[in-house]
């Protein structure tokens, strides 16, 4: 027997599902235990040496261990990891996401990507003085009562969109609506517009594959809120500082009022971020009455690791290195395949879809073949390549994916597309 599945069988044991987050699950036919990580690689139990293009599911932009991140880290541990009292470092941080995403916004730092959306759309209440928010099939914005509604990612991976333990008042107050489909927006604004506080959005789907907005769709949605005086939410736990240093606000040229940050900025350590334009922000506490606090706020090794990130990212060509190898592995994709899957890539973000047809839309990437997909995943890893295991999820390339490591994954891919009947 492995040592993964020993300690599997352990985990089994004392875990709902065996896991602590479910698309660790789903790796098949058990999940690979891991112990360590170096640049691209992740390094099992039992001495497997994967690619990996899951990156943490996004935070890690620069690879494993980056030395520049691990030395931030040392250097804050030297100097205690926590004090639940202000340091420069948070302020630092803060004044380097503020010149990229919202010059002379307020941020408040929390510890998840959920924490983050669970206090956007609090604050997004208490600034208009409405109930109802609009959100997305699809769209996973972490696993609280105010977004498991209709989610994406493993919500959608293990059949529960809609968790079950959600009060029904709850419910009522979000209203569902069809990702790129502005006719769907406009009606929910004209019946219902006085009653929306806001509208909270993944920019660019990463939660169901990757499906980008429509340009058409995320500025109509801009100017509905502002016309009906809704606040617009973007979800950048994924795409923030991974489209590039503006995020999908700059990308795609439309700004929101709150952005929601996690992941990338934290440098592989838990952190979130609510970021708002100052006459929003201000009415955070203390100095506003939208509750929110937390021991572990602003956490000091997240924000030397997000700082440091920030820092190589500023200033090495980390960006060109990300998107040069995600267009090679979605080229070994559309080319092994013979033009048989769909391909979405925003920067270095993709997924691959088993369908005919493009996915513009959560119904079509629903219709993808997920089987197929599944397959994939497992054949990529015989071969060394660890790519999500979750059509649902994206997959990732950082700094670390030089052109060699590259050249080993459109092998792989080759090979597997080559090896398995029916798939070209
Ligand atoms: C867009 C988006 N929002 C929110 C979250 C939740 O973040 P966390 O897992 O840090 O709670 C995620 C996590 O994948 C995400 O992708």
């Amino acid at each position: 027997m492995s040592r993964s599945l020993e300690i599997y069988r352990e985990a089994c044991e004392v875990f709902p599902g065996c896991v602590n987050s479910p698309v660790r699950a789903a790796v098949k036919p058990y999940p690979f235990v891991v112990e360590r990580s170096e640049g691209p690689y992740i390094h099992t139990v039992d001495g497997e040496v994967l690619i990996d293009y899951v990156l943490g599911y996004g935070p890690l932009i620069l690879g494993h261990r980056h030395p520049h991140i691990r030395k931030a880290i040392e250097n804050q541990l030297e100097r205690g990891w926590l004090y639940a009292a202000p340091t420069e470092v948070e302020v630092r941080l803060a004044r380097k996401i503020l010149g990229h995403v919202m010059p002379n916004g307020l941020v408040r730092f929390v510890n998840s990507g959920t924490e983050a959306t669970h206090l956007a759309v609090r604050l997004a209440r208490g600034y208009t003085k409405r109930r109802c928010i609009v959100k997305f099939d699809g769209c996973y914005h972490g696993a609280h009562d105010y977004v498991l509604i209709s989610a994406g990612s493993a919500a959608q991976h293990y059949g529960v969109p809609y968790s079950e333990g959600i009060p029904e008042e709850v419910i009522k107050t979000v209203l569902i609506a069809e990702y790129n489909n502005t006719d769907v927006v406009e009606k929910l604004f004209r019946e219902m517009g006085s009653e929306i506080a806001a509208v909270i959005l993944e920019p660019v789907i990463g939660n169901f594959g990757v499906i980008p907005a429509k340009m058409e769709f995320l500025k109509t949605v801009r100017e509905l809120c502002s016309r009906y005086g809704a606040l617009l939410v973007f979800d950048e736990t994924i795409t923030g500082f991974r489209l590039g240093l503006g995020g999908a606000q700059q990308l795609y040229g439309v700004s929101a009022d709150v952005v929601v940050l996690g992941k990338i900025i934290g440098g592989g350590l838990p952190i979130g971020a609510v970021v708002a334009r100052r006459d929003i922000g201000i009415n955070i506490s203390p100095s506003g009455r939208v509750f929110n606090a937390g021991t572990f706020n602003a956490h000091p090794l997240s924000m030397a690791a997000g700082l440091a990130t920030i820092e190589v990212l500023e200033s090495e060509p980390v960006y060109t290195v990300c998107r040069r190898a995600a267009e090679e592995v979605s080229k070994a994709f559309l080319e092994a395949s013979r033009g048989g899957v769909q391909i979405n890539r925003v920067e270095s973000m993709l997924q691959v879809f088993f369908i005919d047809r493009p996915v513009d839309s959560v119904a079509v990437a629903r219709m993808s073949n997920t089987r197929l997909y599944e397959e994939m995943h497992v054949e990529l890893r015989r071969r060394g390549v660890f790519v999500t295991p979750s059509q649902f999820e994206a997959i990732f390339t950082s700094y670390a994916h030089t052109r060699e490591v590259v050249e080993r994954t459109t092998e792989a891919i080759h090979d597997v597309f080559r090896r398995i009947r029916g798939w070209s």
